[in-house]
């Protein structure tokens, strides 16, 4: 049973299909992480018909063209990169966790990215971004591990979605970047066993953790 909450009602209702044809349950909320009433929404529909949260996964975000260095930057792009990856997840672990807590612990999935571990270039808002939900992960497992909460992070590098795809038409930067990874670059379905993995009994004792799924590019 999945609910997915997304801003792209025409993208969700399309997971939705994706589920379902693969023989799962699931629900679409559209939902803003940036904004408070909308994730309270969410997380309330997602509970009122599911009956509970047991698995929490916060994927939204992404870094864009108008990020640069501090000095080329918009800041535009710095407030959306933060309301929408930062306070997204940090929003919907507001309203996520005290859900998961009532059905006696699971499991928090994050989204950072390796500009969350390494320095890059002309990606200053995203990697601020990404790094503090990686601290927010941190905090956040140390916070409610006593109540059986599990909260970790996926770090993805280069992963061929339709949106990074485009990003690897036009960029000399992002393309210098996919040569460097070891053995190929990532598909969406590197990230969704990942997930899987973190969001299962599996990873049981796994906590406050930063999984690498990045092709290597990390240690390169
Ligand atoms: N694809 C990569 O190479 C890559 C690398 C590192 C990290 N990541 C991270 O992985 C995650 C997914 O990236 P992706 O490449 O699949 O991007 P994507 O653009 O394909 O997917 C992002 C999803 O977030 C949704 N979204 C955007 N703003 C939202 C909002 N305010 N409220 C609710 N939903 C919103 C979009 O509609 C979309 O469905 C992001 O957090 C991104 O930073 C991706």
């Amino acid at each position: 049973m999945v609910a997915v909450a997304d801003i792209n009602a025409q993208g969700g209702a399309e997971t939705v299909r994706m589920i379902e044809r693969a023989g799962g349950d699931a629900l679409f909320c559209e939902t803003d992480v940036s904004s408070e009433p909308s994730v309270q929404h969410a997380i309330s529909t997602a509970v009122s018909h599911f009956g509970g949260l047991d698995v929490l996964y916060n994927n939204a975000g992404g870094s864009s063209r108008n990020d640069g260095s501090v000095v080329s930057a918009t800041i535009d792009e710095f407030w959306r990169v933060m309301r929408v990856d930062l306070f997204g997840t940090w929003l919907c672990c507001r309203f996520g966790i005290p859900e998961i807590i009532k059905r006696g612990g699971g499991s928090v999935v994050n989204t950072v990215s390796h500009v969350a571990l390494v320095g890059m270039r002309n990606m200053s808002a995203y990697s601020a971004a990404k790094g503090g939900i990686a601290a927010l992960t941190r905090a956040t497992a140390v916070e409610f591990g006593e109540q059986g909460v599990r909260v970790n992070a996926i770090a993805p590098s280069i992963t061929r979605t339709e949106r990074v795809l485009r990003a690897l038409e036009g960029q000399p930067a992002v393309q210098s970047l996919a040569s460097r990874h070891l053995v190929g670059l990532g598909e969406p379905q590197h990230v969704a066993h990942a997930a899987l993995y973190l969001a299962s009994a599996e990873s049981g004792v796994v906590t406050g953790h930063i999984l690498s799924v990045d092709s290597g590019v990390t240690i390169t």
